[in-house]
């Protein structure tokens, strides 16, 4: 079982999350576990304080080593603890390394358990992404306000990959499996606002469905993201 530790300011922010279905799922079968820790625990300041202003000046909040070097090490020795050695820290930063479906992929079947910290404000002080030699991993080359929303996409994205959580085939052609994008999907009705969906769909021949939609998933990747086509498989 992947044992996954969250940091965050901001454990409500997991809850929906938890409750849906195929993450509910994944836990009921021993695929992951995920503990929310929330890093203000961890602060001796009296205000329960965590951020303090950046030395050198600037606008905003950094979170600050005490709190967050105590949360990690609570999260290693008492939560993960005989398995602290086969796990890895991830900060979700926006200079961190872009996710993608292959980061998703390794980090679902790679067998290590995950500590991820969810940073806020300005985010956190360096000396402890140093301290715990940490992998910092970002969404997309945009800012959001907390971490929190970028480290449920990277739990969504990897818990979904695990064996057994999605039915049988779901994944096999999804959209970046491949490096091509999905085909087009219909469903009912065959006709709206005299929309048709495309015959061949109907024809109930497989091989003719699968050469189609094969050709469709090539001409939308060209269209949206043609450098995919270039990528290594
Ligand atoms: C306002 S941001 C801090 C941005 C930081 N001052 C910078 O310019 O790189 C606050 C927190 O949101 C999270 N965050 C923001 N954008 C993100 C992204 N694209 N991917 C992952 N995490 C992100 C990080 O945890 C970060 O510490």
């Amino acid at each position: 079982m992947k044992k996954i530790v969250i940091l965050t300011l901001f454990k409500n922010m997991f809850d929906e999350f938890l409750k849906s279905n195929a993450i509910k799922k994944a836990i009921e079968q021993k695929k992951v576990s995920i503990d929310l820790v929330d890093i203000r625990d961890f602060t001796n300041d009296k205000h329960k304080r965590v951020d303090f202003p950046p030395y050198g000046g600037g606008t905003g909040m950094i979170i600050s080593c005490e709190p967050l070097c105590l949360a990690i090490d609570y999260s290693l020795n008492n939560i993960l603890n005989s398995e602290k050695e086969n796990t890895k820290i991830i900060y979700m930063s926006p200079r961190g390394k872009l996710l993608n479906y292959n980061l998703s992929k390794e980090i679902s079947d790679d067998g290590y358990n995950y500590v991820i910290i969810c940073g806020h404000y300005e985010g956190i002080d360096e000396r402890v992404i140093e301290e715990y030699d940490i992998m910092e991993i970002s969404i997309g080359d945009y800012v959001l306000t907390g971490g929190e929303l970028a480290c449920l996409v990277l739990l969504d994205s990897i818990i979904r990959l695990m064996p057994g959580v999605l039915s049988d085939g779901a994944l096999d052609e999804e959209s970046h499996t491949d490096n091509l994008l999905e085909y087009p999907q219909y469903t009912k009705p065959s006709e709206f606002r005299g929309r048709k969906v495309p015959e061949i769909l109907i024809s109930g021949n497989h091989q003719k469905i699968n050469e189609y939609r094969k050709q469709e998933s090539i001409r939308i990747t060209k269209k949206y993201r043609p450098e995919l086509l270039q990528k290594d498989k």
